[in-house]
């Protein structure tokens, strides 16, 4: 064979083996897969081109002059995901922890750069002790390069990211900047400062787990959407997720082939307690609605009062967002206006119909709520869904109190078709608390009292506790029987296939932040 062909097959081997044997071991014992096993799972088989596989560090200081890895930590290129092309790049551990060094970080980049011109999703997979901390600020600003392009290619190229090891300090706002986050349970964390910091500074001590695990951030911080119990789970949420998304904005979403069949879903009728005050849980209407086994819950562990995610219609890709009336009664507060904000933005960036489900007994009242600015927060949903310009449909299958009848897609803010179950509530509040605020005088001057306070709230109950007021005002477009729900769904959103709409001219806005 040729000299120069068996050099290339050597140094392509000696690539392959990252860091070493021993190092590739080390990641197996800890429960992990190395860089490139990962992108051997994720993308279809054969379909993977490397780029970059010779790039070296070029640093000299502290005696990195001597150790030189080729692929210097990352493996980045292109292939296929259920045939349709996606850019990655993983971490690689096992070269000095995965860290982020200048010629590591351009390599990043570059991959960034072809997906942007060429139209595809970039899905990293972290795995990183961070800035290489020999390189100094050329590290520092190999992350800033990053960071820059994922603000760049927001909103233009889906952009996800599964945290498989550690991700520390500056780098966890690449991931961060990203749509989705996914982290594994026991293997990943993210923090910002460690907890040897957080010792030094504010004497708490605290385990990585339960600092910036993946539990502690699909629960209390919503930093991550899914904490995935392995490896292999994580990456075929990846999958997933990419399935309901389109390559660019530019495009739609893949549509599944659809035969029309029966669409009326009975079971639906029976959802809807006799007693307004007792829960149910949203998501037996989502499921009955959608086409089976076709929902993919978003942040499912945060703010569980809110219930997002994606799902198909007749085979078409939508996203759901639905107040949750099991939890907190479905209350909006400010996590649960984050969480259903953010969700919002993304289906609207990347022509994703919206279909709401609506029974909000309005937001939730107290100094907490008050003093974190629920005001600020709650304002973030209204925003999201006024300025969306996919088509939007809101179902109201109980409660549309107060400022949260506005807020959860209300025709007022632009939602092109609104239904409501003849179980629909619509109005300024309870009616205990209407009768009492309203009938204040005419109770208190009652002889019984509580007999009159009964009757008041018989009265309003029985005036606006029902969908009918609003759509005699055209608010509602119809009042459909909860089992026509997925029929009608079906039609007006094949209706407004076409729909467009465009937001004035202006550089951009300036939602509440
Ligand atoms: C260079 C690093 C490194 C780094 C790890 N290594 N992190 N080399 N720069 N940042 C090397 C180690 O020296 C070691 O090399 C190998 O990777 C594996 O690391 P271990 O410590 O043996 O692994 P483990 O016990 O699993 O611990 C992993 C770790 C720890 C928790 C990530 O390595 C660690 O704390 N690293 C430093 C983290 C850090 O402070 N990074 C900078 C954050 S600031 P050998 O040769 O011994 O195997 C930052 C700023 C970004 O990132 C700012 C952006 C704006």
């Amino acid at each position: 064979m040729n000299e120069k062909i068996k050099l290339l097959d050597q140094k392509k081997s000696e690539a392959l083996l990252g860091g070493g044997q021993k190092r590739i071991d080390a990641q197996h014992k800890k429960g992990k897969l190395t860089a490139r096993e990962r992108i051997h799972f994720l993308m279809d088989e054969g379909s993977f081109e490397e780029i970059g596989m010779l790039v070296q560090h070029r640093s000299n200081d502290f005696g990195l002059d001597k150790e030189k890895y080729l692929g210097d930590g990352v493996v980045t290129g292109y292939g296929k995901i259920n045939g349709r092309l996606t850019y990655v790049f993983s971490q690689d551990f096992t070269v000095f922890g995965g860290s982020l060094s200048e010629t590591h970080a351009e390599k990043i980049c570059k991959v960034m750069d072809l997906a942007m011109k060429n139209g595809a999703p970039v899905i990293g997979l972290n795995d990183s002790g961070g800035a290489r901390i020999q390189e100094g600020v050329v590290s520092l600003g190999g992350y800033a390069d990053i960071f820059y392009r994922n603000v760049r290619s927001s909103g233009v190229i889906p952009q996800l990211s599964a945290i498989m090891g550690p991700c520390a300090g500056g780098a966890v706002y690449s991931p961060a900047m990203t749509d989705f986050i996914l982290m594994v349970e026991n293997t990943s964390y993210m923090f910002v400062t460690g907890p040897n910091v957080v010792k030094t500074v504010t004497h708490e001590e605290v385990s990585s787990e339960e600092l910036g695990g993946a539990i502690t951030h699909a629960t209390k911080s919503g930093v991550t959407h899914f904490a995935c119990a392995n490896e292999v789970e994580a990456i075929n949420y990846l999958k997933l997720l990419l399935s309901y998304m389109p390559q660019n904005c530019e495009e739609d979403a893949p549509a599944l082939p659809y035969e029309a069949g029966d669409e009326l879903r009975p079971g639906l009728n029976d959802i809807i307690p006799e007693n307004a005050n007792q829960p149910y849980d949203i998501r037996e209407v989502i499921e009955q609605v959608i086409d089976s086994d076709s929902f993919c819950e978003v942040h499912k562990l945060f703010a569980e009062n809110i219930v997002v995610g994606f799902a198909r219609l007749a085979g078409k890709s939508i996203g759901i967002v639905a107040n949750q009336p099991a939890v907190l009664a479905g209350v909006l507060d400010i996590h649960s206006s984050t969480k259903a904000a953010r969700f919002v933005r993304f289906c609207d960036s990347f022509n994703i119909p919206l279909l709401v489900f609506e029974d909000v007994p309005g937001f939730l009242p107290g100094t907490d709520q008050e003093w974190n600015a629920i005001i600020t927060n709650g304002a973030k949903l209204l925003y999201a869904f006024s300025e969306a310009t996919v088509p939007r449909i809101t179902v109201i299958t109980r409660k549309a109190y107060g400022g949260a009848y506005d807020v959860m897609n209300s025709k007022h803010i632009g939602a092109d078709m609104n239904f409501a179950w003849p179980s629909a509530e619509i109005a300024v509040m309870g009616a205990k608390g209407a009768a009492e605020i309203i009938f204040k005088s005419e109770i208190a001057a009652a002889p019984d009292k509580v007999g009159k306070w009964k009757e008041k709230e018989n009265e309003y109950q029985t005036l606006f506790a029902n969908p009918y007021r609003a759509a005699e005002r055209g608010f509602i477009d119809e009042v459909i029987k909860p089992e026509e729900t997925r029929v009608k769904l079906i039609r007006a959103f094949d209706m407004m296939k076409n729909k467009v709409d465009n937001l004035p001219k202006k550089k951009h806005g300036n939602i509440p932040l």
